[in-house]
This record gives C-alpha cells, structure tokens and sequence, in this order.
C-alpha cells in the first residue's frame, strides 16, 4: 500500500533565468552531476519503492520531458495536470485516484527539485513516516534545522516531547513568513523548515481537503469515477478550470490541526533560488561560486555566476551579486533580493 508521488510540475521561477517555464529546473542537472533533479529524486525513490507505485504528476506541456528523462517511469504513472494550479490540486488529484484503486494506501509526496546528500538516511526517514502514518491518522512532514532566516519556506514550531520515537507534535505551521517573523522563528529554537516532504494516508489527506478546501474537494469528488479509466483526462479537463490556485502549504498544512514532523538530517537542499545553489556549489577564496569556463573575477566577493554561453564575462568590485548570463537574457540581481525575482518575472512579462 506504499506509494510516491513526484511533483514535478512548477515552474522554478526564483531560479530565472536558467529555469525557463519551457524547460523548468527539475528538468535541468542543476549541480553539475550528470543527471537531473527529477531523475535523481525518482531514482533515491526506487530504492524502495516498487517502480508501479511511483508516480510523477506534471503539466501536461511537460509529460514528454518526463517520459525521456525517466525511461523506468510506467507511462500511466505519468499524470498530466491540464493546468498549473499549485501543489493542492496536484495532491487533491493523487490522493482521489489512489484512493479509488486503494482506499489503504499510503503516499510520500515530495518534490522533485531538491538536493538530499544522503540516501540511507532519507530511507530510513520514509520508513518511520510510512510506519506511523499507517498506524495514525497524520498528516506528517519532514522537518530540516534552518540555518538562517529564509523567506521561502514554511516554518513549523513543533512540540518538543514526541509522540513516539521520533515523531513530534507540530503547534504551528507558518508558509513563507516575513523576514522578522522569520529571524525570531529562527532565534527561539522550536522551528524547523518545512521540507516540503509530505506523508499521509490518502484517506486522512482527502478529510482535510474536504474539511479546509471544501470546493475543491467536491470538484474532484464529482469526477471520481473516471479516475483510473479511459475518461480520466476528460474529467481532468473539467476539474482543473475549477480549482483555486493554491498550496498545499496555504490550504492544508497550515490549518490542519493533525499534523506531525519528523526533525530529519539527510543533507536536505531546496535548490530553489540561486543562494540555495550558491550554498551548495564549490567556492574559490573569495567566496564566489562559478559555474562557466569564460569568468574573469577581479576584486569581488560571495557572488553566485553563471554564464552559459561563450561570452567573456567579468566582475570587478562587486559583492554578493547573482549574475547569469545565457543566450537571450542576462541577470544581475542582489543575492538577498533573490525571492524577488518571481515578482519581476510577473512585471516583465506584464510589460511585454
Ligand atoms: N504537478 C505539479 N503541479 N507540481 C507542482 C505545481 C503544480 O501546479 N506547482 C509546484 N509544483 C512542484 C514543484 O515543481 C516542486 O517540485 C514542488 O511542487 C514544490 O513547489 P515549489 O513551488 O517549489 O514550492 P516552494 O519551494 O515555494 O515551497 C514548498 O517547499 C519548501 C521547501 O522547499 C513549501 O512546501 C514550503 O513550505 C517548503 O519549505
Ligand atoms: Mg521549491
């Protein structure tokens, strides 16, 4: 009754411009290592997982990219959401079709972008989730120790006498807080961040959908009996229109009152933003991480470069800078405004 579901169907709009919403950045080998984000995450997630029970929900633009990176992927295991409605829907979705083949089963939901360093640890991690979740009615989430005030994910102040083992109480789930909210979440020592990394009974997850997003789940709910049949795009295509766009973040986790966390240490990265990537790229003296062979630094400091084309680029006398260069844009953006970039995005585009 274990399954997997890989979201992998955003955008990666914070990691402009090398993610492009035509080739997002789960698509791309972001660190350098020979395959991409999507392929190691379904790979870490073979390791013990039947191939039959993973699933990777994406937008449909990008079911073809899904199929050629993950050859191993069954082809009906590859849902294709008709639009981009957030991470809710894409759970409201896998959680209503495996509940109509197997009303006991039990999901991981993760991401599909992510760097984790260590793959035992990350095993052992979905063992004791599975193994509570299938005991408990929880929703549970993998907790990460923050290291400093990042805006981009949720906060989770937790309750720091287990239920069992390993297994903590969650008093409060915050989504990407304000800054001061986040530095005095970090300074008290009862936060961690939220992984992003979901487990649940399909059964519990869809009484909370139904308990905090009532609407939605009644859509998905109407349309029940076409999942898992010839109909089910058909009915995917009459869901999607009515959905709100939203997190399960927003929608769920930060409402439910039955949530769980396990603090888990497997060398988890969200590589969602260039300081992600800057934290986990190699560095010269200075501080600067490079990724491009034409790069000349002079006098410069802590920025994160890229230059993927065959242009000369040099820096001098600048600090703490992104800057990327690829064939039809160039960026230069302070690296503390990095979560900015999804507004400007919006702007450009808007004034295109
Ligand atoms: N199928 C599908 N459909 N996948 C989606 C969609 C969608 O509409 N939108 C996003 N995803 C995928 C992304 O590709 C990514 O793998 C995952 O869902 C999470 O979405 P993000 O957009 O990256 O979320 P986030 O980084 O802002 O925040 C989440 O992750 C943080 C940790 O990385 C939250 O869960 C935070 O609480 C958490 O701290
Ligand atoms: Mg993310």
């Amino acid at each position: 009754h274990h399954y997997v579901a890989i979201m992998a169907g955003g955008i990666g709009s914070r990691f402009w411009p090398i993610s492009r919403s035509k080739y997002p950045k789960q698509f791309l080998d972001v660190l350098n290592v020979g395959e991409s984000l999507l392929q190691s995450t379904f790979k870490r997630f073979a390791h013990f997982i039947p191939v039959e029970n993973i699933f990777i929900v994406t937008f449909e633009d990008y079911a073809d990219l899904v199929k050629e990176q993950i050859p191993d992927a069954l082809e009906a295991n590859i849902l294709r959401e008709p639009s981009r409605k957030n991470t809710a829907p894409c759970v409201a979705y896998i959680a209503s079709k495996l509940h109509q083949r197997d009303p006991d089963a039990t999901l991981i939901v993760a991401p599909s972008d992510h760097l984790i360093l260590d793959t035992v640890a990350f095993i052992d991690t979905c063992r004791q989730a599975f193994d509570y979740v299938d005991r408990f009615v929880s929703l549970l989430t993998l907790g990460i120790r923050p290291t400093y005030p990042n805006t981009g994910y949720g906060y989770i102040q937790y309750d720091q006498t287990p239920y069992e083992g390993n297994v903590y109480p969650v008093i409060t789930f915050t989504e990407k807080p304000q800054l001061e909210f986040a530095k005095t979440f970090i300074a008290s020592g009862d936060f961690l961040w939220n992984a992003g990394i979901f487990v649940w009974k399909v059964r519990d997850v869809l009484t909370a959908i139904e308990k905090y997003l009532p609407e939605m789940y009644e859509v998905f709910h109407a349309e029940e009996e076409y999942f898992n049949t010839p109909k089910e795009q058909e009915a995917l295509e009459r869901i999607y229109p009515q959905c709100v766009n939203i997190s399960i973040d927003y929608g769920i986790m930060e409402k439910a009152d039955n949530v769980a966390i396990i603090p888990s240490e497997f060398g988890w990265s969200d590589l969602g933003t260039w300081n992600s990537a800057y934290e986990n790229m190699d560095k010269d003296y200075l501080g600067n991480a490079v990724k491009g062979d034409n790069v000349v630094i002079i006098d410069a400091t802590k920025n994160v470069v890229q230059a993927s084309n065959n242009k000369l680029v040099v820096l001098q006398g600048l600090d703490e800078f992104v800057v990327v260069d690829t064939n039809d844009v160039l960026l230069i953006c302070k690296k503390e405004k990095e979560q900015e970039i999804k507004d400007y995005m919006t702007e450009i585009k808007r004034n295109k």
